[in-house]
Protein backbone atom coordinates (compact mmCIF):
# COMPACT_ATOMS: atom_id res chain seq x y z
CA UNK A 1 0.00 0.00 0.00
CA UNK A 2 1.27 2.93 -0.97
CA UNK A 3 1.61 6.45 1.78
CA UNK A 4 -0.06 9.51 -0.13
CA UNK A 5 2.02 12.45 1.33
CA UNK A 6 0.03 15.08 3.43
CA UNK A 7 -1.77 17.87 1.29
CA UNK A 8 -2.32 21.42 1.62
CA UNK A 9 -5.99 22.23 2.42
CA UNK A 10 -7.50 23.66 -0.80
CA UNK A 11 -7.51 27.43 -0.44
CA UNK A 12 -5.02 27.89 2.37
CA UNK A 13 -1.04 29.15 1.52
CA UNK A 14 2.06 27.83 3.10
CA UNK A 15 4.56 30.82 3.69
CA UNK A 16 8.33 29.38 2.86
CA UNK A 17 10.81 32.08 4.06
CA UNK A 18 10.87 34.10 0.79
CA UNK A 19 6.63 34.47 0.77
CA UNK A 20 7.16 35.39 4.60
CA UNK A 21 9.17 38.01 3.43
CA UNK A 22 6.97 39.78 1.60
CA UNK A 23 3.76 39.06 3.52
CA UNK A 24 5.84 41.19 6.65
CA UNK A 25 6.61 43.61 4.02
CA UNK A 26 3.03 43.67 3.43
CA UNK A 27 1.84 43.97 7.49
CA UNK A 28 4.83 46.12 8.37
CA UNK A 29 3.07 48.91 5.82
CA UNK A 30 0.23 48.31 6.79
CA UNK A 31 1.19 48.71 10.54
CA UNK A 32 3.49 51.85 9.84
CA UNK A 33 0.83 53.60 8.69
CA UNK A 34 -2.09 53.03 10.71
CA UNK A 35 -0.10 53.81 13.65
CA UNK A 36 1.00 57.20 11.62
CA UNK A 37 -2.42 57.65 11.84
CA UNK A 38 -2.58 57.18 15.38
CA UNK A 39 -4.73 54.16 15.54
CA UNK A 40 -3.55 51.18 18.24
CA UNK A 41 -3.53 47.80 17.61
CA UNK A 42 -6.00 45.24 19.25
CA UNK A 43 -6.31 41.31 18.66
CA UNK A 44 -9.20 38.81 19.55
CA UNK A 45 -9.33 35.00 19.56
CA UNK A 46 -9.23 33.42 16.17
CA UNK A 47 -12.60 31.34 17.05
CA UNK A 48 -15.85 33.15 18.35
CA UNK A 49 -19.42 31.94 19.01
CA UNK A 50 -21.39 31.11 16.64
CA UNK A 51 -23.87 33.51 17.43
CA UNK A 52 -22.05 35.99 17.41
CA UNK A 53 -21.85 35.73 12.99
CA UNK A 54 -25.38 34.24 12.83
CA UNK A 55 -28.06 36.63 10.86
CA UNK A 56 -26.03 39.90 11.85
CA UNK A 57 -23.33 39.68 8.94
CA UNK A 58 -25.53 38.80 6.46
CA UNK A 59 -26.51 35.87 4.60
CA UNK A 60 -23.44 35.18 2.40
CA UNK A 61 -20.47 35.41 5.30
CA UNK A 62 -22.83 33.09 6.97
CA UNK A 63 -22.76 30.75 4.65
CA UNK A 64 -18.99 30.69 4.25
CA UNK A 65 -18.33 30.03 7.78
CA UNK A 66 -15.85 27.32 9.13
CA UNK A 67 -18.36 25.91 12.16
CA UNK A 68 -17.87 23.28 14.20
CA UNK A 69 -19.35 21.76 17.77
CA UNK A 70 -16.52 22.03 20.11
CA UNK A 71 -16.26 19.04 23.14
CA UNK A 72 -18.35 20.81 25.20
CA UNK A 73 -20.96 20.71 22.55
CA UNK A 74 -20.53 24.68 21.70
CA UNK A 75 -21.33 25.81 18.48
CA UNK A 76 -17.93 27.45 17.45
CA UNK A 77 -16.60 29.37 14.22
CA UNK A 78 -13.86 30.63 12.90
CA UNK A 79 -13.65 33.98 12.67
CA UNK A 80 -14.72 35.24 8.99
CA UNK A 81 -14.46 38.77 9.78
CA UNK A 82 -13.55 41.19 12.64
CA UNK A 83 -16.02 43.49 12.69
CA UNK A 84 -18.16 41.33 15.25
CA UNK A 85 -14.91 40.36 17.34
CA UNK A 86 -14.29 44.19 17.09
CA UNK A 87 -18.18 45.00 18.40
CA UNK A 88 -17.95 42.33 21.17
CA UNK A 89 -14.71 43.91 22.55
CA UNK A 90 -16.36 47.43 22.48
CA UNK A 91 -20.07 46.36 24.05
CA UNK A 92 -17.45 44.37 27.00
CA UNK A 93 -15.87 47.90 28.30
CA UNK A 94 -18.62 50.42 27.00
CA UNK A 95 -18.29 52.21 29.75
CA UNK A 96 -14.44 52.29 30.00
CA UNK A 97 -12.90 52.91 26.69
CA UNK A 98 -13.05 56.89 25.65
CA UNK A 99 -14.93 57.54 22.73
CA UNK A 100 -14.02 57.96 20.25
CA UNK A 101 -11.14 55.70 19.50
CA UNK A 102 -8.97 54.58 16.18
CA UNK A 103 -8.28 50.73 16.49
CA UNK A 104 -6.35 48.58 13.96
CA UNK A 105 -6.08 44.72 13.54
CA UNK A 106 -4.60 42.51 11.18
CA UNK A 107 -6.42 39.04 12.04
CA UNK A 108 -6.04 35.71 9.68
CA UNK A 109 -9.88 34.97 9.03
CA UNK A 110 -11.77 32.32 7.33
CA UNK A 111 -14.08 31.77 4.96
CA UNK A 112 -15.38 28.73 3.52
CA UNK A 113 -15.61 29.96 -0.22
CA UNK A 114 -14.92 29.00 -3.83
CA UNK A 115 -10.55 29.31 -3.84
CA UNK A 116 -10.19 31.52 -7.14
CA UNK A 117 -8.12 34.14 -7.92
CA UNK A 118 -8.52 36.67 -5.01
CA UNK A 119 -10.37 34.82 -3.31
CA UNK A 120 -8.97 32.36 -0.41
CA UNK A 121 -10.40 30.18 2.63
CA UNK A 122 -7.52 31.44 4.88
CA UNK A 123 -6.31 34.94 4.61
CA UNK A 124 -4.87 37.98 6.42
CA UNK A 125 -6.97 41.59 6.56
CA UNK A 126 -5.66 44.90 7.68
CA UNK A 127 -8.84 46.18 9.89
CA UNK A 128 -8.59 49.69 10.65
CA UNK A 129 -12.04 51.61 12.87
CA UNK A 130 -13.42 54.58 14.26
CA UNK A 131 -15.78 53.60 16.45
CA UNK A 132 -17.64 56.26 18.66
CA UNK A 133 -18.36 59.27 16.29
CA UNK A 134 -20.99 59.85 13.83
CA UNK A 135 -19.19 62.24 12.07
CA UNK A 136 -18.19 61.75 8.56
CA UNK A 137 -14.75 63.07 9.27
CA UNK A 138 -14.00 59.80 10.57
CA UNK A 139 -15.06 58.14 7.61
CA UNK A 140 -12.49 60.79 5.75
CA UNK A 141 -9.28 59.64 8.32
CA UNK A 142 -9.94 56.01 7.01
CA UNK A 143 -10.26 57.09 3.28
CA UNK A 144 -6.93 58.76 3.74
CA UNK A 145 -5.29 56.66 5.28
CA UNK A 146 -6.04 53.72 2.69
CA UNK A 147 -4.89 56.36 0.05
CA UNK A 148 -1.57 56.99 2.08
CA UNK A 149 -1.31 53.47 2.11
CA UNK A 150 -1.45 52.18 -1.19
CA UNK A 151 0.82 55.27 -1.98
CA UNK A 152 3.41 54.20 0.43
CA UNK A 153 3.27 50.48 -1.21
CA UNK A 154 4.02 52.43 -4.16
CA UNK A 155 0.62 52.85 -6.42
CA UNK A 156 0.07 56.10 -7.97
CA UNK A 157 -3.30 57.73 -8.17
CA UNK A 158 -5.26 56.69 -10.85
CA UNK A 159 -3.75 52.92 -10.13
CA UNK A 160 -6.50 52.64 -7.83
CA UNK A 161 -10.01 54.16 -6.32
CA UNK A 162 -12.07 54.69 -3.61
CA UNK A 163 -15.64 54.40 -4.79
CA UNK A 164 -17.87 55.84 -2.26
CA UNK A 165 -21.41 54.95 -1.94
CA UNK A 166 -24.37 55.80 0.67
CA UNK A 167 -26.81 53.32 1.91
CA UNK A 168 -28.79 55.74 3.24
CA UNK A 169 -28.75 57.49 0.25
CA UNK A 170 -29.89 54.02 -1.33
CA UNK A 171 -32.71 53.65 1.07
CA UNK A 172 -34.26 56.84 0.49
CA UNK A 173 -34.13 56.34 -3.02
CA UNK A 174 -36.01 53.38 -2.53
CA UNK A 175 -38.57 54.76 -0.56
CA UNK A 176 -38.95 57.39 -2.68
CA UNK A 177 -39.53 55.18 -5.82
CA UNK A 178 -41.94 52.95 -3.30
CA UNK A 179 -39.98 49.95 -3.82
CA UNK A 180 -40.84 47.32 -1.38
CA UNK A 181 -39.01 45.16 0.90
CA UNK A 182 -35.33 46.78 1.14
CA UNK A 183 -33.96 44.14 2.89
CA UNK A 184 -34.34 41.73 -0.12
CA UNK A 185 -33.13 44.28 -2.24
CA UNK A 186 -30.19 44.97 -1.20
CA UNK A 187 -28.58 41.52 -1.72
CA UNK A 188 -29.58 42.03 -5.48
CA UNK A 189 -28.11 45.73 -5.28
CA UNK A 190 -24.94 44.15 -4.13
CA UNK A 191 -24.63 42.00 -7.14
CA UNK A 192 -25.55 43.96 -10.00
CA UNK A 193 -22.76 43.83 -12.00
CA UNK A 194 -21.90 40.37 -11.39
CA UNK A 195 -24.81 38.96 -12.41
CA UNK A 196 -25.50 41.17 -15.39
CA UNK A 197 -28.55 43.52 -16.87
CA UNK A 198 -31.33 40.44 -17.27
CA UNK A 199 -30.83 38.73 -14.03
CA UNK A 200 -30.62 41.50 -12.37
CA UNK A 201 -33.98 42.17 -13.43
CA UNK A 202 -35.41 39.12 -12.87
CA UNK A 203 -34.39 38.99 -9.46
CA UNK A 204 -35.49 41.92 -8.64
CA UNK A 205 -38.83 41.24 -10.19
CA UNK A 206 -38.86 38.06 -7.99
CA UNK A 207 -37.90 40.61 -4.72
CA UNK A 208 -41.34 42.65 -6.02
CA UNK A 209 -40.20 45.58 -7.96
CA UNK A 210 -41.87 46.78 -10.98
CA UNK A 211 -40.23 47.49 -14.24
CA UNK A 212 -40.47 51.13 -14.37
CA UNK A 213 -38.84 50.40 -10.76
CA UNK A 214 -35.95 48.34 -11.90
CA UNK A 215 -35.50 50.53 -14.66
CA UNK A 216 -35.24 53.59 -11.95
CA UNK A 217 -33.02 51.68 -10.15
CA UNK A 218 -30.50 50.56 -12.47
CA UNK A 219 -30.32 54.28 -13.86
CA UNK A 220 -29.59 55.17 -9.79
CA UNK A 221 -26.94 53.17 -9.90
CA UNK A 222 -25.27 54.44 -12.83
CA UNK A 223 -25.26 58.27 -11.56
CA UNK A 224 -21.38 59.10 -11.57
CA UNK A 225 -21.71 62.51 -10.24
CA UNK A 226 -23.23 63.88 -7.24
CA UNK A 227 -24.92 66.36 -9.61
CA UNK A 228 -26.93 63.79 -11.52
CA UNK A 229 -27.95 62.03 -8.13
CA UNK A 230 -29.59 65.86 -7.14
CA UNK A 231 -31.75 65.59 -10.44
CA UNK A 232 -33.14 62.37 -9.15
CA UNK A 233 -33.23 62.07 -5.38
CA UNK A 234 -35.35 65.13 -3.28
CA UNK A 235 -36.56 64.15 -0.03
CA UNK A 236 -34.78 65.85 2.88
CA UNK A 237 -32.78 62.69 3.99
CA UNK A 238 -31.71 62.56 0.62
CA UNK A 239 -30.15 66.02 0.65
CA UNK A 240 -28.39 65.29 3.88
CA UNK A 241 -26.99 62.10 2.75
CA UNK A 242 -25.96 63.93 -0.65
CA UNK A 243 -24.64 66.85 1.21
CA UNK A 244 -22.97 64.63 3.48
CA UNK A 245 -20.74 62.98 0.72
CA UNK A 246 -19.91 66.53 -0.57
CA UNK A 247 -18.34 67.18 2.50
CA UNK A 248 -15.84 64.12 2.68
CA UNK A 249 -14.91 64.50 -0.74
CA UNK A 250 -14.11 68.20 0.12
CA UNK A 251 -12.33 67.37 2.91
CA UNK A 252 -10.30 64.35 1.32
CA UNK A 253 -9.36 67.01 -1.58
CA UNK A 254 -7.91 69.68 0.42
CA UNK A 255 -5.84 67.07 2.09
CA UNK A 256 -4.76 66.09 -1.11
CA UNK A 257 -6.94 62.84 -2.19
CA UNK A 258 -9.07 64.17 -4.38
CA UNK A 259 -8.09 61.83 -7.01
CA UNK A 260 -8.56 58.67 -5.07
CA UNK A 261 -12.24 59.11 -4.20
CA UNK A 262 -15.10 58.97 -6.39
CA UNK A 263 -18.74 58.42 -5.85
CA UNK A 264 -19.83 54.87 -7.12
CA UNK A 265 -23.52 54.23 -6.65
CA UNK A 266 -23.05 50.80 -8.18
CA UNK A 267 -21.37 49.58 -4.75
CA UNK A 268 -23.62 48.28 -1.96
CA UNK A 269 -21.80 45.93 0.00
CA UNK A 270 -22.65 42.31 1.32
CA UNK A 271 -22.66 42.65 4.99
CA UNK A 272 -25.95 43.24 6.47
CA UNK A 273 -24.41 45.71 9.01
CA UNK A 274 -23.63 48.80 6.84
CA UNK A 275 -26.07 52.02 7.85
CA UNK A 276 -24.50 54.64 6.37
CA UNK A 277 -21.88 55.31 3.90
CA UNK A 278 -19.97 52.18 2.32
CA UNK A 279 -16.99 52.46 -0.05
CA UNK A 280 -15.09 49.44 -1.70
CA UNK A 281 -11.41 49.84 -3.11
CA UNK A 282 -10.55 48.75 -6.99
CA UNK A 283 -7.63 49.00 -9.12
CA UNK A 284 -8.01 50.64 -12.08
CA UNK A 285 -10.23 49.57 -14.29
CA UNK A 286 -11.48 46.96 -12.02
CA UNK A 287 -10.19 43.97 -13.43
CA UNK A 288 -9.30 42.29 -9.69
CA UNK A 289 -11.76 41.87 -7.11
CA UNK A 290 -12.06 44.59 -4.59
CA UNK A 291 -8.61 45.50 -2.54
CA UNK A 292 -10.24 46.64 0.48
CA UNK A 293 -13.79 47.67 1.57
CA UNK A 294 -15.78 48.65 4.33
CA UNK A 295 -18.45 51.44 5.66
CA UNK A 296 -20.36 52.97 8.68
CA UNK A 297 -22.43 50.30 11.53
CA UNK A 298 -23.88 52.53 13.83
CA UNK A 299 -26.25 50.36 15.22
CA UNK A 300 -23.72 46.92 15.03
CA UNK A 301 -23.54 47.08 18.92
CA UNK A 302 -27.04 47.20 19.73
CA UNK A 303 -27.80 44.40 17.21
CA UNK A 304 -25.20 42.44 19.66
CA UNK A 305 -27.59 43.42 22.53
CA UNK A 306 -25.21 46.19 23.77
CA UNK A 307 -25.87 49.96 23.71
CA UNK A 308 -25.76 52.00 20.59
CA UNK A 309 -22.19 52.83 19.77
CA UNK A 310 -21.72 54.14 16.12
CA UNK A 311 -18.52 52.59 14.22
CA UNK A 312 -17.27 52.70 11.09
CA UNK A 313 -13.92 51.12 9.27
CA UNK A 314 -13.08 48.79 6.43
CA UNK A 315 -10.56 45.50 6.04
CA UNK A 316 -8.26 45.09 3.34
CA UNK A 317 -7.39 41.84 2.47
CA UNK A 318 -3.42 40.37 1.70
CA UNK A 319 -4.48 38.20 -1.45
CA UNK A 320 -5.61 41.09 -3.83
CA UNK A 321 -3.22 43.76 -2.98
CA UNK A 322 -0.28 41.24 -3.28
CA UNK A 323 -1.45 39.92 -6.98
CA UNK A 324 -1.77 43.89 -7.93
CA UNK A 325 1.62 45.08 -6.23
CA UNK A 326 2.94 41.80 -8.07
CA UNK A 327 1.32 43.22 -11.35
CA UNK A 328 3.26 46.64 -10.59
CA UNK A 329 6.17 44.83 -10.04
CA UNK A 330 6.35 46.70 -6.36
CA UNK A 331 6.81 44.01 -4.47
CA UNK A 332 10.38 43.57 -2.51
CA UNK A 333 13.01 41.16 -3.62
CA UNK A 334 12.05 37.79 -1.72
CA UNK A 335 15.55 36.95 -0.78
CA UNK A 336 17.63 37.06 2.88
CA UNK A 337 19.78 39.97 3.27
CA UNK A 338 21.44 39.94 6.55
CA UNK A 339 24.03 42.51 7.46
CA UNK A 340 27.60 39.95 8.30
CA UNK A 341 28.80 36.55 7.78
CA UNK A 342 31.29 35.56 10.47
CA UNK A 343 33.99 33.78 8.28
CA UNK A 344 37.08 31.60 9.65
CA UNK A 345 40.35 30.30 7.44
CA UNK A 346 40.87 27.95 10.51
CA UNK A 347 37.75 26.77 11.57
CA UNK A 348 37.95 28.23 14.98
CA UNK A 349 34.16 28.11 16.13
CA UNK A 350 34.88 29.67 19.38
CA UNK A 351 35.98 32.20 17.67
CA UNK A 352 33.28 32.48 14.82
CA UNK A 353 30.36 32.86 17.97
CA UNK A 354 32.34 35.04 20.16
CA UNK A 355 33.03 37.38 17.10
CA UNK A 356 29.24 37.27 15.86
CA UNK A 357 27.97 37.95 19.31
CA UNK A 358 30.14 41.10 19.35
CA UNK A 359 28.20 42.23 16.12
CA UNK A 360 24.82 41.42 17.18
CA UNK A 361 25.73 43.22 20.47
CA UNK A 362 26.95 46.05 18.45
CA UNK A 363 23.51 46.73 17.33
CA UNK A 364 22.78 48.57 20.52
CA UNK A 365 24.35 51.69 19.22
CA UNK A 366 21.86 51.97 16.56
CA UNK A 367 19.19 54.04 17.44
CA UNK A 368 15.98 52.25 17.50
CA UNK A 369 15.96 50.08 14.36
CA UNK A 370 16.11 46.33 14.12
CA UNK A 371 19.71 44.52 15.85
CA UNK A 372 22.08 43.22 13.33
CA UNK A 373 21.46 40.10 11.75
CA UNK A 374 24.98 37.94 11.74
CA UNK A 375 25.62 34.56 10.12
CA UNK A 376 27.78 31.98 10.34
CA UNK A 377 29.07 28.42 9.49
CA UNK A 378 27.64 26.12 11.65
CA UNK A 379 30.45 23.70 10.89
CA UNK A 380 33.55 23.21 9.94
CA UNK A 381 34.27 24.32 5.61
CA UNK A 382 36.60 25.17 3.13
CA UNK A 383 36.60 29.39 2.87
CA UNK A 384 35.37 28.67 -0.59
CA UNK A 385 31.98 27.14 0.82
CA UNK A 386 31.76 30.03 3.52
CA UNK A 387 31.58 32.57 0.96
CA UNK A 388 28.97 30.83 -1.39
CA UNK A 389 27.18 30.23 1.79
CA UNK A 390 27.34 34.43 2.90
CA UNK A 391 26.57 34.88 -0.74
CA UNK A 392 23.09 32.42 -0.99
CA UNK A 393 22.60 34.50 2.53
CA UNK A 394 22.84 38.07 0.73
CA UNK A 395 25.46 39.13 3.45
CA UNK A 396 26.44 42.63 2.90
CA UNK A 397 29.36 42.45 5.10
CA UNK A 398 32.10 39.43 5.42
CA UNK A 399 34.38 39.55 8.55
CA UNK A 400 37.49 37.16 8.95
CA UNK A 401 38.07 36.97 12.54
CA UNK A 402 41.42 35.12 12.12
CA UNK A 403 43.15 37.35 9.17
CA UNK A 404 46.57 38.82 9.93
CA UNK A 405 45.54 41.75 12.12
CA UNK A 406 43.97 39.56 14.06
CA UNK A 407 46.28 39.25 17.29
CA UNK A 408 45.71 43.44 17.00
CA UNK A 409 42.14 43.08 17.44
CA UNK A 410 41.66 44.05 13.75
CA UNK A 411 39.50 42.29 11.45
CA UNK A 412 40.34 41.86 7.63
CA UNK A 413 36.58 42.47 5.89
CA UNK A 414 34.97 42.39 2.53
CA UNK A 415 32.53 44.49 1.35
CA UNK A 416 30.14 41.91 -0.91
CA UNK A 417 28.26 44.62 -2.36
CA UNK A 418 31.26 46.62 -4.09
CA UNK A 419 33.69 43.63 -3.89
CA UNK A 420 36.32 45.76 -1.74
CA UNK A 421 38.42 44.22 0.97
CA UNK A 422 39.51 46.34 3.93
CA UNK A 423 41.12 46.01 7.66
CA UNK A 424 39.34 47.32 10.57
CA UNK A 425 37.99 47.02 14.29
CA UNK A 426 34.47 46.96 15.21
CA UNK A 427 33.30 50.02 14.86
CA UNK A 428 34.47 50.71 11.69
CA UNK A 429 32.87 47.80 10.34
CA UNK A 430 29.40 48.38 11.47
CA UNK A 431 30.20 51.98 10.11
CA UNK A 432 30.98 51.01 6.66
CA UNK A 433 27.31 49.23 6.62
P1 LIG B 1 -15.35 42.29 3.18
O1 LIG B 1 -15.78 43.08 1.99
O2 LIG B 1 -16.03 40.99 3.42
O3 LIG B 1 -15.52 43.24 4.44
O4 LIG B 1 -13.81 42.05 3.07
C1 LIG B 1 -12.92 43.14 2.91
C2 LIG B 1 -11.74 42.74 2.05
O5 LIG B 1 -11.17 41.52 2.54
C3 LIG B 1 -12.09 42.40 0.60
O6 LIG B 1 -12.17 43.58 -0.18
C4 LIG B 1 -10.91 41.53 0.20
O7 LIG B 1 -9.75 42.31 -0.06
C5 LIG B 1 -10.65 40.76 1.47
N1 LIG B 1 -11.30 39.42 1.40
C6 LIG B 1 -12.57 39.09 1.70
N2 LIG B 1 -12.78 37.78 1.52
C7 LIG B 1 -11.62 37.25 1.08
C8 LIG B 1 -11.17 35.94 0.71
N3 LIG B 1 -11.97 34.89 0.77
N4 LIG B 1 -9.88 35.79 0.32
C9 LIG B 1 -9.04 36.84 0.27
N5 LIG B 1 -9.40 38.09 0.61
C10 LIG B 1 -10.66 38.30 1.01
C11 LIG B 1 -15.32 42.84 5.74
O8 LIG B 1 -14.77 41.81 6.04
C12 LIG B 1 -15.73 43.87 6.77
N6 LIG B 1 -15.75 43.21 8.08
C13 LIG B 1 -14.79 45.03 6.72
C14 LIG B 1 -15.07 46.09 7.72
C15 LIG B 1 -14.30 46.46 8.78
N7 LIG B 1 -16.15 46.85 7.75
C16 LIG B 1 -16.06 47.68 8.78
N8 LIG B 1 -14.94 47.42 9.42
Amino acid sequence: MSISIPQLPKGTRDFYPEAERIQNYIFDTWRSVAESFAYEEYEGPMFEHLELYTGKSGEEIVSQLYNFKDKGDREIALRPEMTPTLARLVIQKARELKKPFKWFSMPRLFRYEKAQKGRLREFFQLNMDIIGTESIYAEADLMAAIATMLRKFGLKDGEFAIGVSSRKLLATYLEEIGAPNPALVYPVLDRRLKIGPEAFAKALADAGLSEDQVKKLDDFMSCKSIEEVKTKVHSENATAALAEIEDLFATLTAAGYGECVNLDLSIVRGLAYYTGIVFEVFDKGKSMRAIAGGGRYDSLTEKLGGERIPGVGFGMGDVVLADLLAEHNLLPSPKQSVDFYIASFTNDMKKVFETAQVFRSASSSKEGGKPFSVAHPLAAMKMGKQLDQANYQGAKIVVYVDGSKAAAGEFEYKDMRTGEMFVGNTEAIVARL
